[in-house]
């Protein structure tokens, strides 16, 4: 069966941005998310605290947040890679935290100047820290279901993975499909693999890049194998600056087009979603790659 409602968790303002060429205005980001929220999303990822070189398009996180009030209802995490990101995070006032962390051996030299093993050593005093200030921590996982340099990933390695984040206190995991090659059969070996290893759907979320056009229906599947957490991008922003051939996420109109004909509840005002993707784009000087964006406001 298909749940009755499920939860949006926008990335546009942080996995959308750290990936466009031009620098948006800290204001601009600042009127996107206050439009985000008007438009009915209650989780939003604002922004990061990851080393300002590394990404120069979220190097202005601290100076974000100080432009931004939501309300209370509204979640607000951000980004966050290591001790020092965690500080940051934390003199800036955020409830809520992700850790990110690499499926791939290759994948966590070129995202995280780390292994596959060392980059538990940077999450672990991270997410202790961060618990015990309270913060909620939600942890990432990239490279799910293939690599652009390794190819095919085994389940066995990303459960594993999974696990340990769940282990160290991630009360929520996102499945990355950071270059958006995955197909639908595949998602369904993932979340039972890790039913099996003691990850239950309720911990999980999805996060699908759409540069093969496969989000959608593996976002579907996963909605058929009881996940009710969906990650995804206004208008189609987004890919990884440190994974090549990735392309934008999911698009968040997409998925509301999908969820409202199949009956399902979202919160969110369609109408409202399209005009800010329509205002952003105007601000990045390019169409937003949504087709529903296309499809309602062309
Ligand atoms: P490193 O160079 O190994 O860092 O980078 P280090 O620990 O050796 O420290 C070097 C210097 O950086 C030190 O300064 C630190 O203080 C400073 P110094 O003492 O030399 O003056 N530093 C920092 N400064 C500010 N903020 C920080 C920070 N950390 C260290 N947080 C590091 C390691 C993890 C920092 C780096 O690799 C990094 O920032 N990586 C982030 C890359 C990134 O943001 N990628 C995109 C997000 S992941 C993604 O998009 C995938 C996802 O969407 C899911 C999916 O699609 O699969 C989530
Ligand atoms: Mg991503």
């Amino acid at each position: 069966g298909l749940p009755e409602r499920v939860t949006i968790y926008e990335v546009g303002p942080r996995d959308g941005l750290q990936n466009e060429d031009a620098i948006v205005d800290v204001a601009v980001k600042a009127e996107f998310v206050r439009r985000l929220a008007g438009a009915g999303l209650t989780t939003i990822e604002t922004t990061s605290f990851v080393h300002p070189q590394w990404v120069p398009q979220l190097a202005d996180a601290a100076e974000l947040l100080k432009l931004i009030e939501l309300p209370d209802a509204v979640r607000a995490p951000v980004l966050v890679p290591n001790e020092r990101g965690l500080d940051r995070a934390l003199e800036a006032g955020v409830r809520e935290i992700a850790i990110f962390a690499s499926g791939t051996e290759t994948f966590a030299q070129k995202n995280l100047n780390s292994t596959l093993d060392d980059q538990f050593a940077m999450f672990t005093p991270t997410v202790e820290r961060a618990l015990a200030a309270g913060l909620a921590v939600r942890g990432y996982v990239s490279m799910c279901y293939g690599d652009p340099w390794e190819g095919d990933v085994p389940v066995g390695q990303v459960v594993a993975v999974t696990k340990r984040l769940a282990d160290l206190g991630c009360h929520e995991l996102s499945l990355g499909d950071t270059i958006g090659v995955a197909t639908p059969g595949q998602v369904v070996d993932l979340i039972s693999g890790l039913q099996k290893a003691g990850v239950g759907v309720d911990q999980l979320a999805v996060h699908f890049h759409d540069t093969y056009g496969q989000a959608l229906a593996n976002t579907l599947t996963a909605l058929r194998e009881g996940v009710t957490v969906v990650d995804s991008s206004a208008g189609g922003l987004g890919g990884c600056p440190y994974a090549e051939s990735a392309t934008g996420n999911l698009a968040t109109e997409d998925l509301v087009w999908q969820l409202d004909g199949l009956g399902i509840e979202t919160g969110v005002d369609l109408e409202k979603l399209v005009a800010t993707s329509v205002w952003m784009s105007k601000q990045l000087g390019k169409p937003a790659a949504s087709r529903v964006v296309q499809a309602l406001a062309g």
